[in-house]
């Protein structure tokens, strides 16, 4: 199926940067799904924002930018999905929510329509068990800041049919990343080591080995990341950080992956990074 109609469950940091690129480079129209107004509002804002961005170094004129952000339709009921020729569902980490989004996608979807998940770390045939067209369910992971990280991991569940990844992969391109394959194990490729990385600064933090500072400062100055791991951690939010790490530790069942207590009480307090102004550092909103 051609796809000209793109649908974007969930309107957060990774929501709109989909839809960001997807109507941008992309060239689609794009519906971006939220469960109420002001979550699509913000999501729109951030685009507006990171457009901006764009603007400001002559990489695009004002005029594309109304004509991109004119192909971006507001939803708040998936039922506006049924426009869709192929769906992207970017919402919370949380498997139960998940599921009943891609049953109801799977109800109101034309038959055909690829429904992909952004999932993080979930596994993408479980997701498919919850619709009848698991062939047309896939992992089509980005990440963020979706604008300008080049990667999208795609995952293969157990029943995805080659055509469904075909599709995926073209798009992938068309927005303007490099799509890089793998197969549904908790965590994928990205997250079972980028995570457990972050899990363990958070345990050198724990444990009183260093400063978040110093911790960063040693990643950075000494491994060259772009950013230490606790402001990474900050930048993806520590809630999703936690989420990640318990489904790859019940998952594999493995006490390697334990999440760090540390992190656990920092999410219980609402500490959950750069969006509360408040996870390992401090931000000002
Ligand atoms: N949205 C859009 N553009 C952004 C941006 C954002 N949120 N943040 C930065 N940029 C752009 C800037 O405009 C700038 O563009 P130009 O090169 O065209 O000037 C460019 O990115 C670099 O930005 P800065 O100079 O401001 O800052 P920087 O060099 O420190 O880069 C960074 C910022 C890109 C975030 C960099 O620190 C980085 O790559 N960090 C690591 C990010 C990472 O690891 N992401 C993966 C997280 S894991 C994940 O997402 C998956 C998961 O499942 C959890």
């Amino acid at each position: 199926m051609a796809v000209k109609t793109f649908g974007i469950i969930g309107a957060g940091q990774m929501g709109n940067g989909i839809a960001q690129v997807a109507a941008h480079f992309g060239g689609l129209n794009v519906i971006i799904n939220d469960i109420a107004d002001q979550f699509v509002a913000k999501g729109l804002e951030t685009i507006s924002k990171n457009l901006d961005r764009l603007v400001i170094k002559d990489k695009l004129t004002t005029g594309e930018k109304t004509e991109i952000q004119s192909r971006i339709k507001k939803s708040t009921n998936l039922e506006d999905m049924k426009d869709a020729d192929f769906v992207v569902e970017a919402a919370v980490e949380r498997e139960d929510l998940k599921l009943n989004i891609f049953r109801k996608l799977d109800e109101v979807c034309k038959p055909g329509v690829i429904l992909a998940t952004n999932t993080s770390s979930i596994p993408i045939t479980r997701i498919a068990s919850a619709t009848k067209r698991p062939e047309l369910v896939i992992g089509m992971h980005f990440m963020n800041p979706v604008p300008v990280m080049k990667l999208v991991e795609i995952i293969r569940g157990l029943a995805t049919s080659q055509e469904t990844y075909n599709t995926t992969e073209i798009l992938s391109k068309q927005f303007g990343k490099v799509p890089v394959e793998c197969n549904d194990f908790p965590g994928f490729i990205s997250n079972r080591i980028l995570m457990p990385m972050i899990n363990e600064a958070v345990y050198a933090l724990f444990e009183g080995v260093g400063t978040p500072q110093a911790i960063d400062d040693i990643m950075v100055l000494g491994m060259n990341h772009p950013m230490g791991p606790l402001a990474l951690a900050d930048l993806i939010g520590l809630d999703t950080c936690y989420a990640i790490m318990d489904v790859i530790h019940k998952g594999f069942g493995d006490s390697k992956y334990r999440p760090c207590p540390l992190l656990k009480k920092y999410v219980d307090a609402g500490y959950l990074g750069r969006k509360t102004g408040r996870g390992f550092y401090e931000y000002s909103k």
